[in-house]
């Protein structure tokens, strides 16, 4: 479905993604580990059109998208969530995802109809009950789910996940995931960037592992993450649990 080749982006001395390549499969939920700064959210910010590559090709389905914009690349069914949550704070939680529901691969027709399959998707987030709350007042728990809610408004058929689980309980970090293996067994491919390593082996059918800005594995979570030399780069990081 989406293949990265040779991908590369400098910030002035910093090589933060490093003639990095992989491929998604369609259907499947591709981890993507590394310690920190080892450039995992530059490659989303890359493959979303955020950020463009200094060197390497994007492709999608077999075109290339290497150099189209953010919201082209979103129309073509890629959608991403955010690190650092970002809403409209001063806009109900339901027009945050309305919003969203005007652009990407299926715009809807209207603001009504955007704001019903809105209020249906906050449903399906356990957000039901926030539609009318300004999503400024939202904890960070419920932002990281308005961000799921308002990335799905877009009918992504690959969703990018960075750090999803992030400052969840463990209760919410269960139900995040129940939500994440749904929304795949419904259609959509993902790709999951998180350090929380249970949910990575307990989710992800496969992982990338990055180390400064380099691909240093790749293969079933177990063994990655039995794999000497990613177990050494996490080493004085976050150690795999
Ligand atoms: N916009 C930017 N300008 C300058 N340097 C940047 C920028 N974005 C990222 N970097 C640098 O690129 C490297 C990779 O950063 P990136 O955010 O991709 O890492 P990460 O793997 O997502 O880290 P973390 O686990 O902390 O989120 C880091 O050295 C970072 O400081
Ligand atoms: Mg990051």
């Amino acid at each position: 479905m989406l293949a990265v080749a040779g991908l590369c982006k400098a910030f002035g001395g910093v090589r933060a993604v490093w003639d990095v390549s992989f491929a998604v499969a369609p259907g499947e939920i591709l981890g993507l580990i590394g310690p920190n700064g080892s450039g995992k959210t530059t490659v989303f910010n890359l493959v979303a059109g955020a950020l463009a590559a200094d060197a390497g090709t994007i492709t999608l389905d077999g075109r290339s998208i290497t150099r189209l914009t953010p919201d082209r690349r979103n129309a073509l069914g890629i959608a991403r969530t955010y690190q650092h949550v970002r809403c409209l704070p001063h806009l109900s939680t339901t027009d945050n995802v309305a919003v969203a529901g005007l652009y990407g691969a299926r715009p809807a027709a209207s603001t009504g109809a955007a704001r019903r399959a809105a209020r249906a998707l906050l449903e399906r987030v356990g957000l039901g009950w926030a539609g009318g709350v300004p999503a400024g007042r939202l904890t960070v728990a419920e932002r990281k789910r308005l961000e799921v809610a308002r990335a799905l408004a877009t009918h992504p058929r690959l969703l990018l996940l960075d750090e999803p689980l992030a400052g969840l309980n463990p209760a919410e970090a269960a139900a995040a995931l129940d939500l994440f293996a749904r929304i795949r067994d419904e259609g959509t491919t993902l790709m999951i960037v998180e350090h929380n390593v249970g949910a990575v082996r307990s989710i992800c059918g496969r992982v990338v592992v990055l180390n400064s800005g380099e691909k240093i594995a790749e293969g079933a979570p177990e063994a990655v993450l039995a794999d000497a030399r990613v177990m050494e780069v996490y080493l004085g990081e976050r150690a795999p649990a």
